[in-house]
This record gives structure tokens, C-alpha cells and sequence, in this order.
């Protein structure tokens, strides 16, 4: 039975329930055997999946995992069970010990955080507004506003200047203009949320949203201990599956009918995030895993393994999901126009400029007659040595998307696991239409949110972190005035558009 240093859980205990930790005093040693140092429930690892015959421990249906902090080389998180009653009594039983006033106290305080949870409340903060939305007679009220200068300072900083508001879109803050109520009335584009993803969904869920056509998370991975990032990465897996099972669950709940959901992994995890997926979508929802590629790194100095190159996005479609077909520009040849097996004899042929080509025995043309003198009509099908030969300048894009790059090459923003905007661009390209919704939780610099704005899409994001304001919020302004790195160019994005942003975080201890 795993124990902990019983001073220390008690002042983790502290922190946990507040002055309400006072009703246990007097059973330290006893908690330190039901929570670890963090004052955290100790699991029993009961739960497993099992697909044929391998099976892994893990706790996720039985424990909330909320997001307290996400600081460098640290992350802070509270583990709740689901039912308090229930785990408290079997962790009693497993220690042999019967304690009805300390089981009644712990599922007290338990249940009061675990309620918490259930509605977590929002602190509305503002809207960022492009100032080209807005008539003059608002403008007029933004420059003659007490504030206008702290906005201005704002934009000098981020290096943004203008000759007037009318013509260059300058993202105005309502923080600096919260009694302009004409600034809060434009339609936002999207919603960017400070806050565990947990509670975030819960909030997003209880307020009735729904609709997200596409969901994109690259949540931190399970076994980077080794590597330099801003936010800790020291999980076990079955805490970080509980993290990622406890949330997948709920952003299922806010998907279309055709909606789809990408989860970005790496050899580490993709065999359990796979796992995860299967149960939480149904093994049916499956659609692909597709290879995208990591940065060069320096080449290993130990032949033990080889470097690796790519990572995974694994994709489940909802039953009405369809692909876009994509095509990417190849290397132009001239091939045999396809064919397809036929079932009885040689196929008919094909008559073009009153000649007559055969597929070759057992085979049928693949396209009809009329696509081909179609094709020929352009140049793009001709007759080389009695052989009909089609122009390849295109390739349909399949599963391996190694010929973009899968993290930014040169990252702007600070975060070192900055995706390229490349790699969203044909995320939300694959799966969505101008005006969907686009959704990530986990959203780091915010790339899916920033290319999902340029690509005119509504979009939902989410990050705990304390670069939410000074990487994400600062990202999505320079967006609004039209920021030129990424895919702005292919896009010719000339900036504009609007969100709000908002604060959500449990209420607890009760308000
Ligand atoms: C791998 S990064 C995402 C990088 C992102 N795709 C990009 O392009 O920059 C994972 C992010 O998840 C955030 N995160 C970790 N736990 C979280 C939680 N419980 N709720 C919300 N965000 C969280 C981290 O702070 C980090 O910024």
C-alpha cells in the first residue's frame, strides 16, 4: 500500500478544502495512506482497456482530472472521484479499516468539489473588435475616449501602426472601452476561453453550445519529461489518459452530426490515445491515422533507435463525415490512361478523332468516353505510340502529410510546439466549410484558432496556461490587424473580424 509523508498531505489537504480541512484532523496517518503528496486520492488502477489481448491499468472512469496551473517544468492538477462514496469505501476496505466519521467527512468535502465542477462559472472580460466593423460615429467615440491612448500604447508595442481606424483594421480591446456598449454588439467569429479545458467544456456545454464541425487537439504528450517546453509534461499515462478521456468525452458531446475530431499524437502515445478513442467514439468512427512530420532534430548519437521523423493524427468522423477530396501539385508526367478489372471481356473503347483504343484483356477504361474527349479537348489526354496517356500534375492527398510541415520551422510565438499553420490549413481544408465551427482545447500559441479565423471559419479555443494573455490574446490581435506570417499570404488575409474572451473557473469554495 503506497504511503505518504503525512505532514505533507495534510498541508496538500489544505489547499484542497480550505479552512473545511479542519474536520480531519486527528486521521493524519490514516490519510496519508488514501492521498499522495499533491493531496490527490490515490488510485487503485481497477480499470483497463483491452483490445485483444493487450490491456492496460488506467483510472479514467473513475476520476475527474481538473487543470489547476501550467507553469515550467510543473503542472498542477486535481484529481476527484467520481463517486466519492463508492472509492472512499472501496479504499477503506482495501486498507482494512472502518472509519464511518472520516468516510463521511472525506465524501462531504469530495462532493462539494465534485459539484463544482458541474457548473463552473464564467467571468466575462471583453471583446476584441476590429475597427473596421465599426461606423464612424463609434470610431469617433473611440478616439475621443479617455482611454484611447492606453489602446494606442497597446498597438505601438505590438508594432501596429495606422493612418486611420476606418481603413486599417486595428483590433480595439473593450477593456480600454468597457462603457462603449455599440463595441460589444458586432458578431464575434469565435470565442477564446482562459481556463482548464475541463471546466471550459462543462461551461461551453451548459450554455447550450453546439454545431463545432471540426475539433482539433495536440494536447502536451505523455512521455516528454526530457524536452524544454513551457508547461510540464510529466505524466504517468493513466493520469494523462484520465486528462484526455474526461475531455474527449464532453467536446464529443458538442459535435455535429458530420462533425470530426483530430487528436494529435506522437509514438508514445498514439497506440493509447487510439485505444481511448476507439471506446469514447466506438472503434466504427475510426477513419485514419495520418503521418505528419517533426521538426529535424539532431541525429541520435546512440543506434539504439532511429530518429524519429513523424508523428500521428488520428481521426474519427462522426456517421455523416465526409473528406473534402484534396489535391497537391506533383511532378507533371505523361501515364497510361487508368483502367479498372473487368468482369467479362476487354472493355469497349474509347473513339477519339475517329480512332479507336482498346483497354488492354479483362480491363475497362476508367473514365467514361466522354471525360476523355473531354480531357483530350484540353491537352490533357494524348495519343503516344497508339497508347492513350494521361497528364499528372496532381496528386490526391491520402494519409501522408510529410510534405508540409507538421510544427512551425521557425516559431513566432514563443511556444517550441507551435503546429504550422500549413498543417491547420489543411485540417480545417479536409473537413469543414466556410462559416464551421472549429474547436481545439488545448490550444497553446493558438495556430488552429489564427488559421481558422484567416480561413473564415467560427471557432471555439482553450488554454490554461498564463501565455493565454501574453501569446494567445496577442496572436489573435495581430490576426485582427491583419498579421502577414503563415498561410496569410495564399489566403491574401488583409486582416478584421472580432471575438470575445472569458474567464472560466470553478466555483469553489462556493461564492
Ligand atoms: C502541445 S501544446 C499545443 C500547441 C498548439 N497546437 C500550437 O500550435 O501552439 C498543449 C497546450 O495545452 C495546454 N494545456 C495543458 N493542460 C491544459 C488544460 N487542462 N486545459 C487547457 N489547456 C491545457 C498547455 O498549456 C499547452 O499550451
Amino acid at each position: 500500500m503506497v504511503s505518504s509523508d503525512p505532514v505533507v498531505v495534510v498541508e496538500a489537504l489544505k489547499r484542497r478544502y480550505g479552512d473545511r480541512a479542519e474536520s480531519l484532523k486527528g486521521w493524519e496517518e490514516l490519510l496519508s495512506k488514501l492521498f499522495d503528496q499533491k493531496g490527490n486520492p490515490i488510485p487503485t488502477l481497477t480499470r483497463s482497456i483491452q483490445v485483444e489481448d493487450v490491456r492496460l491499468s488506467w483510472l479514467t472512469e473513475e476520476m475527474v482530472y481538473i487543470g489547476i496551473g501550467v507553469y515550467p517544468g510543473e503542472v498542477d492538477y486535481l484529481l476527484i472521484p467520481k463517486n466519492p462514496t463508492e472509492f472512499f469505501q472501496r479504499k477503506f476496505a482495501e486498507l482494512g479499516h472502518e472509519e464511518p466519521r472520516l468516510l463521511s467527512s472525506l465524501v462531504e468535502l469530495e462532493e462539494e468539489l465534485l459539484e463544482s465542477t458541474e457548473n463552473p462559472v464564467m467571468r466575462m472580460k471583453g471583446y476584441v473588435v476590429s475597427s473596421t466593423l465599426l461606423p464612424r460615429d463609434v470610431i469617433h467615440d473611440v478616439v475621443s475616449h479617455p482611454n484611447f491612448r492606453k489602446q494606442e500604447k497597446e498597438w505601438r508595442e505590438m508594432g501596429l501602426s495606422y493612418n486611420s481606424l476606418n481603413d486599417s483594421p486595428l483590433p480595439l480591446d473593450t477593456s480600454y472601452f468597457d462603457d462603449l456598449l455599440e463595441l460589444k454588439k458586432v458578431e464575434v467569429d469565435g470565442i477564446l476561453i482562459k481556463g482548464d479545458s475541463y471546466l471550459s467544456l462543462k461551461w461551453l456545454l451548459n450554455v447550450g453550445e453546439s454545431d463545432v464541425k471540426l475539433t482539433y487537439i495536440d494536447p502536451p504528450f505523455n512521455k516528454e519529461r526530457e524536452r524544454d517546453f513551457s508547461y510540464s509534461v510529466k505524466y504517468t499515462n493513466h493520469i494523462w489518459l484520465t486528462m484526455l478521456e474526461n475531455r474527449i468525452s464532453l467536446a464529443k458531446r458538442l459535435l455535429r452530426e458530420d462533425g470530426v475530431f483530430f487528436v494529435r499524437c506522437d509514438h508514445d502515445g498514439n497506440m493509447l490515445v487510439r485505444m481511448l478513442m476507439d471506446r469514447v467514439f466506438g472503434e466504427d468512427k475510426f477513419r485514419n491515422e495520418i503521418d505528419i512530420k517533426r521538426n529535424q532534430s539532431l541525429p541520435k548519437t546512440s543506434l539504439r533507435r532511429l530518429t524519429e521523423e513523424t508523428e500521428n493524427l488520428l481521426v474519427y468522423g462522426m456517421d455523416e463525415f465526409k473528406f473534402k477530396r484534396m489535391f497537391v501539385p506533383r511532378n507533371p508526367s505523361w501515364v497510361d490512361l487508368g483502367t479498372r478489372p473487368s468482369e467479362g471481356e476487354r472493355g469497349k473503347p474509347i473513339r477519339i478523332n475517329g480512332v479507336e483504343f482498346y483497354p488492354p484483356e479483362k480491363r475497362r477504361w476508367a473514365y467514361s468516353e466522354d471525360k476523355v474527349r473531354e480531357l483530350h479537348s484540353k491537352g490533357l489526354v494524348r495519343e503516344v505510340r497508339g497508347k492513350l496517356k494521361i497528364l499528372l500534375d496532381k496528386r490526391a492527398v491520402g494519409t501522408n502529410w510529410t510534405d508540409i510541415p507538421g510544427y512551425s520551422t521557425n516559431p513566432r510565438w514563443g511556444l517550441k510546439t507551435e503546429n504550422s499553420e500549413v498543417l491547420l490549413k489543411r485540417v480545417i481544408e479536409s473537413s469543414s466549410d466556410l462559416g464551421q465551427k472549429v474547436m481545439d482545447f488545448f490550444l497553446g500559441s493558438g495556430t488552429t484558432v489564427a488559421v481558422a479565423h484567416k480561413m473564415g471559419r467560427k471557432w471555439i479555443g482553450v488554454e490554461l496556461g498564463d501565455h493565454f494573455s501574453s501569446v494567445v490574446m496577442r496572436r489573435m490581435k495581430m490576426v485582427l490587424a491583419g498579421e502577414k506570417g503563415g498561410i496569410s499570404k495564399e489566403q491574401g488575409w488583409k486582416g478584421g473580424g472580432a471575438f470575445k474572451y472569458v474567464h472560466v473557473s470553478w466555483n469553489y469554495p462556493k461564492e
